[in-house]
């Protein structure tokens, strides 16, 4: 039976995750034979946005394609990499933002003769950008894509904090996207499953980053943030343990159909 299999990463953050990632790769390859890698750049560079030479980085290690999220602005070096002919071919922000924020929120890439489209949106619910809903915006690229003869895979990474909201736009796209997986939040949700139309589902795939940490910033900066109540810089770690948290799927290339999902979680020392 011809199938693609897919290998997916939630948020990579900083040098430590880049690194774990880098580590790891090379294993989680040769034993899910991945023909496409993808992984949320929002937090490639020190936590906030990203550069070049840390995309770069991870397409060294293996990475074909980047999604992201609300902090993929936030670096200056990283932002016109979101609208330039290389990048923005296999680097794409949430498209249901602003349309004067740069990027696209949608990729297409040509994989086995067959189309895959990666839609990247962004949730409503506790996030501090706004956005428009990512419900219709979702209806508006379906449309786009139905005219399409050839029913290509669609991916979501769906980009948010609530779980409630990610349950609800798993739902929604249940039988017309073949996975949608949440990110943003950095913890992996126990919870990835095939929907009864068929749509591959996890709340939310987790991080790549530091283990001792709260979601991937060194924990004492992060508790002194709590405690005093300031806005003081997050501190990152760049070695030490890290856990890589991510996803596999297998689908028919045929009918499109889920064969096989698998939540990854695994340790590295860097
Ligand atoms: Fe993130
Ligand atoms: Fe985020």
């Amino acid at each position: 039976m011809p199938q693609i299999n897919l290998l997916v990463f939630g948020d990579v953050v900083g040098k430590l995750g880049r690194k774990a990632l880098a580590k790891k790769l090379p294993e989680l390859k040769a034993h899910y034979n991945p023909h496409l890698t993808i992984a949320n750049a929002e937090n490639l560079a020190h936590g906030r946005g990203l550069t070049e030479s840390t995309l770069n980085e991870l397409v060294e290690a293996g990475v074909d394609a980047f999604t992201s999220g609300q902090h993929v602005w936030e670096n200056q070096q990283g932002t016109p990499l979101l609208s330039d002919e290389k990048w923005s071919k296999r680097l794409i922000r949430p498209a249901n933002v602003d349309p004067v924020l740069p990027g696209n929120g949608t990729m297409s890439l040509t994989i086995l003769g067959k189309t895959v489209v990666v839609v990247n949106l962004q949730g409503r619910l506790f996030m501090q950008q706004d956005s428009s809903s990512p419900f219709l915006s979702f209806d508006r690229i379906w449309q786009d894509l139905s005219s399409d003869q050839a029913k290509p895979i669609v991916i979501i990474d769906f980009h948010a904090e609530a779980t409630s909201e990610k349950q609800a736009f798993g739902h929604y796209v249940d039988g017309r996207a073949c996975l949608m997986y949440g990110t943003h939040t950095h913890v992996p949700t126990a919870d990835a499953k095939i929907l009864p139309q068929g749509t591959a589902y996890c709340t939310d795939i987790g991080m790549v980053g530091s283990a001792d940490s709260v979601i991937g910033f060194e924990k004492n900066s992060s508790i002194k943030r709590f405690l005093e109540e300031t806005t003081a810089p997050y501190e990152l770690l760049s070695s030490g343990q890290a856990e890589v948290n991510g996803l596999s799927i297998s689908l028919d290339l045929d009918s499109n159909q889920v064969l096989a999902l698998e939540q990854i979680r695994e340790f590295v020392d860097i």
